[in-house]
């Protein structure tokens, strides 16, 4: 039987919701007040867990505290009270969209777990808008 550990974490970012090939109308239009010029902020809340075999000798899944020194070397120092447009090289180019950042997010962490555990990551940008990627167990 697998077990799912979770740490919930919290970081305030700024971000602008932009699309460099559409005109000025097109954006505003799109995106409405997150193609504000002068940005806004967001406190995002991120839950990573990660699904795998309880270890007989431990009795853990891994080191919670491990999971969350993990997260805050990897994640949080990188996005916190930063501007993704200005400050984060991941988003030159991307759209630091809700989805995008998970992405990014999921790229960064996935390299720090090995494949047995199933990685799953849960983004929230307000209280009710969040998006998920969650692997399968292997
Ligand atoms: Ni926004």
């Amino acid at each position: 039987m697998k077990v799912k550990i979770s740490r919930r974490s919290t970081f305030n970012a700024a971000h602008r919701l932009h699309n460099k090939q559409w005109s000025e109308e097109k954006n505003k239009f799109f995106f409405g007040k997150c193609n504000n010029p002068h940005y806004h902020g967001h406190n995002y809340t991120l839950i990573v867990s990660l699904l795998g075999d309880v270890c007989e000798d431990s009795g853990y899944v891994i080191d919670i505290s491990y999971l969350k020194k993990i997260i805050e070397d990897k994640i949080i120092d990188y996005f916190d009270h930063k501007n993704l447009n200005l400050e984060i090289i991941e988003f030159q180019d991307l759209n630091p969209t809700l989805e995008n950042i998970l992405k990014v997010i999921y790229n960064k962490l996935r390299k720090e777990f090995s494949d047995e555990f199933a990685l799953s990551i849960v983004l929230y940008e307000t209280e009710n808008n969040f998006a998920e990627i969650n692997e399968m167990p292997g």
